[in-house]
């Protein structure tokens, strides 16, 4: 077969094509590595030698405009493709969408990032503690050696290797200590998860959070705890409220006090939030003890502090009148939408 005859034999059938499948056929048959065009190549041997650059030339020009008219082709027939699929697929814009439910904070995080707004203001640093802690951390260290009875109040979920999960964020009071090399002043909150044995009922969880607070400068004293607790109180509650130290014991803090707000409820008349008293508990607190200054590295002659751990589903509950603290565990998006 000549060049012209197979020039225009191609390209008929390539015009002609009206599907891929056919498309490929045609490539197989002329441009494969054993189709029509190849042999014209290997036809080059029975060219009389002065001829050959010329039939070698035309080859190559009969190749390159198969390719090129099979390369035309094959765009064509894909836009064909894709069009008939656009068309086949088309969205109607105009259909209404799916909503997407929006989620809600948490009055615990509400909270939380509150405390941390007001402590910052009051130029406290923000630390993370560790839920899985030390015996050292989380007892020694306060105060609280291997034999204490208040071990037992506080009992937990031990981790292998002698690890325990915190009963208190009180172990974030050593880790600031501790870790303070220069035993400088300190001023420092530490929000977080606690564990404990306990029932779990409308006000008890074996797992709540606390806000430590901490501060150990010089000449620090109960005082120093009072106003800046009626400072904290005003601002997550709102409005002018009381507070009120009672006496209390704790290993790591002496004096040790638990802390009263005035009833919101009822301003301190007696209510049945309050249980009648008009004063309702938030924190316990006290005066760093000096054996824990002391087996924290700081001396107790020269530095004095102060330290609280503040229950935060205990605010919460009590900011909005929550009555069962399970709510706040159960995400369930009807109950926070209320906040
Ligand atoms: N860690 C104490 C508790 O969990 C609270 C507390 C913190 C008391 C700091 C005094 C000082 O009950």
């Amino acid at each position: 077969m000549d060049i012209k005859e197979l020039k225009s034999m191609a390209m008929e059938a390539i015009f002609g094509a009206k599907a891929k499948a056919t498309l490929e056929e045609i490539r197989v048959k002329y441009l494969s590595k054993k189709g029509a065009v190849a042999q014209l190549f290997s036809g080059i041997k029975d060219v009389p030698p002065e001829h050959r650059g010329e039939y070698g030339a035309s080859v190559n020009a009969l190749k390159n405009e198969i390719e090129e008219a099979y390369k035309a082709k094959e765009a064509e027939l894909h836009k064909e493709e894709l069009d008939a699929r656009l068309k086949k697929e088309a969205i109607d814009l105009t259909l209404p969408g799916l909503s997407l439910s929006k989620g809600h904070r948490n009055p615990y995080r509400i909270i939380v990032d509150e405390a941390i707004s007001i402590f910052s203001d009051l130029g406290f640093e923000v630390r993370e503690g560790r839920d899985i802690e030390t015996e050292e951390f989380n007892f020694t260290l306060l105060n609280v050696p291997f034999d204490h009875p208040a071990r037992d109040m506080q009992d937990t979920f031990y981790v292998d290797g002698g690890l325990l999960l915190r009963t208190q964020t009180s172990a974030g009071q050593a880790h600031a200590m501790v870790e303070n090399e220069a035993k400088s002043p300190i001023r420092m909150v530490c929000p977080g998860k606690t564990y404990r044995r306990d029932d779990d009922d409308m006000t008890h969880s074996h797992q709540f959070g606390q806000i430590e607070g901490l501060l150990v400068d010089k000449g620090i004293s109960l005082s120093d705890l009072k106003g800046m607790l009626e400072l904290f109180v005003s601002r997550m509650f709102g409005g002018k409220r009381e507070i009120r130290f009672r006496s209390s014991y704790f290993p790591f803090t002496e004096p040790s006090v638990e802390v009263d707000v005035s009833c919101a409820k009822c301003s301190g008349k007696g209510c049945s939030m309050c249980k009648g008293t008009g004063w309702i508990e938030i924190l316990g607190a006290g005066e760093v003890h000096p054996n824990v200054l002391r087996s924290c590295g700081y001396d107790p002659d020269v530095y004095s502090g102060f330290a609280f751990g503040v229950g935060i589903e205990r605010v919460a509950m009590l900011r909005y009148d929550i009555d069962d603290i399970r709510r706040i565990y159960q995400n369930d998006i009807r109950f926070l939408r209320g906040f």
